[in-house]
This record gives C-alpha cells, sequence and structure tokens, in this order.
C-alpha cells in the first residue's frame, strides 16, 4: 500500500513538471501564462516561444505521462501481487493516471495553474493501451489535418478516447480513466470553445485574439 501511495505521488509529480513555463522563462524570459492562450502547452509554446521549444515541450509532456505509468508496469513486474491484489492493479494505474493528467494542469509549482491536458493524456494512454494511444492520436491528427486548430483536434481526441477503449480495453477501470480524462480534458478547453463557437479560434501558430 504505500509503493502504491507513493506510485502516485510520483505521478502527480511527474504531471506537475512545468515544462511549457520552463521553456517560456528559459528562453524568452517570459511567463507563459501571462501570453497568448495563457496555457502551458505545446500549442501556447508554439504561438509564443518557438517551433523547436514547442516540439520539446510536447515531447517532453508526452513523457511524463509515459513514464508515471511505466513505473507503476515495472513495479508490477518485480512486485506483483506484493504491490496490490492483481484485482486492483488497473485501478492503480487508473488513479495514478487520472492524478498525472490532473498534476500537468495544476501542478505544485504553478500555484496549480498548467496546461490543457492533452499532451500529458497521450502519454499515459500510450503506455495504458497503445492501441487506444494510437487511435486518438491518429483522430487527432485527423482533424488537425483538416481544421489546422489544435483545440478542436484535442476535443475530437478527447471524444474519441472513450470509444477506443471500449473496443480495445473494456475494463471498468480504464474505461472510467477514458471518460473521465476526456470530461477533463473537454472542461479544460472551455474557453477555447467559446472561441470556436465565435468562429475566433486561432488557427496552428497564430496568435489568440
Ligand atoms: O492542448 C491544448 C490545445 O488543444 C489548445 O491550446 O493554447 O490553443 O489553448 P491553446
Amino acid at each position: 500500500i504505500f509503493i502504491s501511495f507513493a506510485l502516485i505521488l510520483v505521478a502527480y509529480l511527474l504531471g506537475s513538471i512545468p515544462t511549457g513555463y520552463l521553456a517560456g522563462r528559459l528562453l524568452k524570459g517570459i511567463d507563459i501564462r501571462e501570453h497568448g492562450s495563457g496555457s502551458t502547452g505545446a500549442t501556447n509554446v508554439l504561438r509564443t516561444v518557438g517551433k523547436g521549444a514547442a516540439i520539446g515541450v510536447l515531447l517532453v509532456d508526452m513523457l511524463k505521462g509515459m513514464m508515471a505509468i511505466a513505473l507503476i508496469k515495472v513495479a508490477y513486474n518485480y512486485l506483483g501481487s506484493d504491490l496490490l491484489p492483481p484485482s486492483w492493479q488497473d485501478w492503480l494505474v487508473m488513479i495514478a493516471a487520472l492524478v498525472a493528467v490532473l498534476g500537468h494542469s495544476k501542478s505544485v509549482w504553478l500555484k496549480f495553474s498548467g496546461g490543457k491536458s492533452a499532451a500529458i493524456s497521450l502519454g499515459v494512454l500510450l503506455v495504458m493501451n497503445p492501441f487506444v494511444g494510437l487511435g486518438t492520436f491518429a483522430t487527432f491528427l485527423l482533424v488537425l489535418y483538416f481544421s489546422r486548430i489544435v483545440s478542436l483536434s484535442s476535443l475530437s481526441g478527447a471524444i474519441a478516447v472513450t470509444i477506443f477503449m471500449a473496443i480495445f480495453n473494456p475494463s471498468i477501470p480504464y474505461l472510467l480513466f477514458a471518460l473521465l480524462a476526456g470530461v477533463y480534458v473537454i472542461v479544460r478547453h472551455r474557453t477555447n470553445i467559446q472561441r470556436l463557437m465565435a468562429g475566433k479560434e486561432p488557427r496552428i501558430g497564430q496568435a489568440v485574439t
């Protein structure tokens, strides 16, 4: 039980690493939360810092989520039912996944602000179930290709994730994660939704007006 709690804490701390904020501070000397959409995610880094930084932030943010879940899978490999009974294992993955996603947008280092949790959710999913991760990512890329609007693509992924989970891994904890993370990512995009409805959402790389 102690190790399980430690793994959940580590998941939160990994999620909390303020990648986008650091990119703004170190590369441009700005607080990215005061620029563009105010998000610390890769999309806003692209808008306010630059392309290379945005790609780096995207990859590191995905990696944070991947590591949070990979650590648990490694712990199971070594400890098996000493860590938790098998029937509880998916629940630990689900809680750690949610906590990592939450940590990204409610970072302990940024007074509980942060990004919109799309990239980290993708990282988490890729390790939870690669098919679900790839399906969600493909949905994101497809919508991005046609619309050039990142938020619309993230929102589409947030809806598609539950469908892919129902197809590829319909266990209760995993389905619950997909549903909760999907709803959470949608809620984090509420200002984007308002801009989308007003026809004012910028295309990728454009400024927020
Ligand atoms: O994942 C974030 C993206 O969907 C939107 O970011 O900065 O345009 O609000 P932003």
